[in-house]
């Protein structure tokens, strides 16, 4: 058990919330500054969580928050630009100014959240800048620790859902990069992997690939969305040129489903090709034995809808 400080930054998120509270169920006492306090209500009812709405873009306001604390914690990052430069701001120029900050205010210990397949040169500025990124910090004197998850799977996720929530209302998925390979890793290895990091010195200026044990492609993990929660559509891979139209579409259309910087992101195969970490204990979850759990709402929700069509 720790009695010690942490200032989390993407607190708020789907990963966020489910580190935070590994953080607390560890003794930590947890600062989450939000853009909105409204977003990180789910937070509030946990002990030991300050929620803070706070500009952490500020220097002089993240040095703030960060004085006092003994670890920072980033997780901080966008799928898709809102406007031009959003990557940089969010990714690169916020990397920078969390190592000012731990500098400044004295934090020896900083866990920086990446991805996979991040890398300065990359085929999408979602992984450049997040390469660039991780240059900064691990270009930094300070204690840090970087993660690279494949894609993270659980109950908030906007993955495996969106998929669930697409296959009620769609008869056929018409699906880009249907062959692009992925390893999802569950949140709840990914929160354990940050929480054992705090207390484990071989962690120290080390970078890790999260993934889970099996590799699916795109389409298996549609047809097995669809599988669990009992609306199984037509999968219609898309060639290149007509995937490139969909993200042209769909990028410009709330929501943005999909977008041309994340076609050229599943270029690359989000799989691991090594061991998972051991110091981080055990063997992640499998896909199965988490998925249904969640997904399964989605089932009961067609079976209620049969129930009304049937006066019952
Ligand atoms: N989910 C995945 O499958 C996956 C896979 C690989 C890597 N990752 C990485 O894991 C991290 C967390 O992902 P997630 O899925 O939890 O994302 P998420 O649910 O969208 O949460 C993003 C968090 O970042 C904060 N944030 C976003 N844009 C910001 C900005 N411009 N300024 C300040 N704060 C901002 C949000 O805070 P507020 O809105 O409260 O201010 C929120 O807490 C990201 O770095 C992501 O790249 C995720």
């Amino acid at each position: 058990m720790s009695t010690g400080r942490i200032l989390v930054l993407g607190g708020s998120g789907f990963v966020g919330r489910h580190v935070v509270a590994r953080l607390v169920a560890e003794g930590w006492s947890v600062i989450v500054p939000t853009r909105s306090r409204e977003r990180a209500k789910h937070l509030i009812l946990l002990p030991t969580v300050d929620v803070l709405q706070a500009d952490i873009h500020d220097p002089v306001t993240l040095e703030g928050l960060a004085v006092g604390a003994d670890a920072m914690i980033n997780l901080v990052g966008i799928l898709n630009e809102g406007r031009r430069g959003d990557f940089d701001r969010a990714h690169i120029e916020l990397a920078r100014k969390t190592v000012a900050a731990c500098r400044a205010a004295g934090v020896p210990r900083l866990l920086h959240m990446s991805a996979l397949n991040a890398d300065a040169q990359g085929p999408s500025r979602y992984l450049a800048s997040k390469g660039q990124a991780e240059a900064i910090i691990a270009g930094s004197d300070l204690e840090w620790t970087i993660f690279r998850p494949s894609v993270v799977f659980g109950p908030e996720d906007s993955f495996l859902n969106m998929f669930a929530r697409l296959e009620r209302f769609l008869l056929v998925v018409a699906l880009a990069c249907a062959e692009a390979r992925f390893q999802p890793i569950w949140i709840g290895d990914v929160a354990q992997a940050f929480v054992r990091a705090l207390d484990d010195d071989r962690t120290l200026r080390q970078r890790y690939a999260l993934c889970g044990p099996r590799v699916y492609t795109l389409r298996e993990l549609v047809a097995y969305v669809g599988e669990v929660t009992g609306y199984r559509r037509a999968i219609v891979p898309l060639g290149a040129r007509l995937s490139r139209l969909q993200a042209r579409i769909l990028e410009v259309l709330p929501g943005k489903l999909m977008t041309r910087d994340n076609l050229a992101s599943m270029t690359r195969d989000s799989v691991c090709n090594c061991e998972y970490p051991a110091v981080f204990g055990g063997v992640p979850k499998a896909l199965e034995a988490i998925a249904p759990s969640y997904l399964a709402h989605a089932k009961r929700s067609r079976y209620s809808r049969l129930r009304a069509q049937v006066g019952r």
